[in-house]
């Protein structure tokens, strides 16, 4: 059941288009792996039938599930630790300090995927700096695939999702349990404004922003790509915000005007003063 070398280029320029992930010519595998499932959920004998049903047609829901089904969800709670220690130590008392006559915060998780990050970051920010309580404090969060937006927006997890990287207190405080899973509580879901954006396209009109949480995205697209995206971020940046990238992830080579800031095991970037 394997896909023939022009239906693997009709799904790589397809998913190209719509979403800038690039599928290099070795992930045929990975096409076929994910697309047969979403071929028999949709009642197609095999791929071949679903790919032949998406070319003479514009674009449209299956189009939209088949893009999704090739982009990579994977995160966690706290994903690699560090990041979340660098604000918590270091970038939020700073920022408490800065803005404290404005009282103002932006946060962006840019491709949250199922929403364990701006969770974490809710999660940390009520923990920890009790003080923003009565700050307007805004966290977007936003996502390509409208299947992971809506698994954010509800919050439920599964219990092995909940075991990795979430402290056992914090999943005693803040989430409610429900059979096996177990969803974060209401006045914290409240506090993020999810959003469907494309990366790669028009974003909608958002704040300026304290930090920026655009990890293990830029991975997937072409170097044009980066480059422009890189090049938005940095407009919408304050110019002491912090951007965090995923830690395979860097911005040297593609935008030389952000440059490294290291704090203890993590490195983020911020715009480099003229
Ligand atoms: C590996 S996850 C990263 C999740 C989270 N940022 C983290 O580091 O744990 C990558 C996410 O990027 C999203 N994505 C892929 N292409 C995108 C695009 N063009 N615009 C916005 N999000 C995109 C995918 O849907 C996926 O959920």
């Amino acid at each position: 059941m394997t896909m023939t070398a022009s239906e693997f280029d009709c799904i790589r320029r397809l998913v190209l288009e719509e979403s800038a992930i690039v599928l290099e010519a070795d992930k045929q595998y990975l096409a076929e792996s994910r697309l047969l499932p979403l071929a028999r959920r949709e009642g197609f004998d095999s791929i071949s039938s679903l790919i032949a049903s998406l070319v003479p047609k514009k674009f449209d829901g299956l189009h939209r599930k088949v893009v999704e089904a090739m982009t990579t969800n994977e995160t966690s709670f706290f994903r690699d630790f560090h990041p979340f220690e660098a604000l918590r130590k270091s970038i939020l008392p700073e920022f408490i300090m800065r803005r404290a006559s404005s009282k103002e915060l932006n946060f962006w998780s840019a491709a949250c995927s199922s929403g364990q990050e701006p969770y974490s970051l809710v999660m940390l920010l009520q923990n920890e700096f009790p003080s923003l309580a009565d700050w307007n404090v805004r966290i977007v969060a936003s996502e390509l695939s409208t299947e992971m937006l809506a698994r954010a927006q509800e919050g439920r997890y599964s219990q092995l999702e909940v075991n990795r990287g979430l402290p056992a207190s914090l999943l005693v405080k803040y989430f409610q349990q429900h059979g096996s899973d177990w969803q974060i509580r209401e006045d914290l879901r409240r506090q993020v404004e999810f959003r469907t954006v494309n990366l790669a396209e028009n974003w909608p009109p958002l704040p300026p922003m304290d930090v920026v949480l655009m990890r293990n995205v830029l991975i997937y697209f072409g170097l044009d790509t980066k480059k422009r995206i890189l090049g938005r971020v940095r407009q919408l940046l304050r110019p002491d915000g912090f951007l965090f990238l995923g830690g395979t992830e860097t911005t040297f080579n593609l935008d030389d005007a952000f440059e490294r800031v290291r704090f203890d095991r993590t490195i983020c970037y911020q715009v480099r003063k003229a």
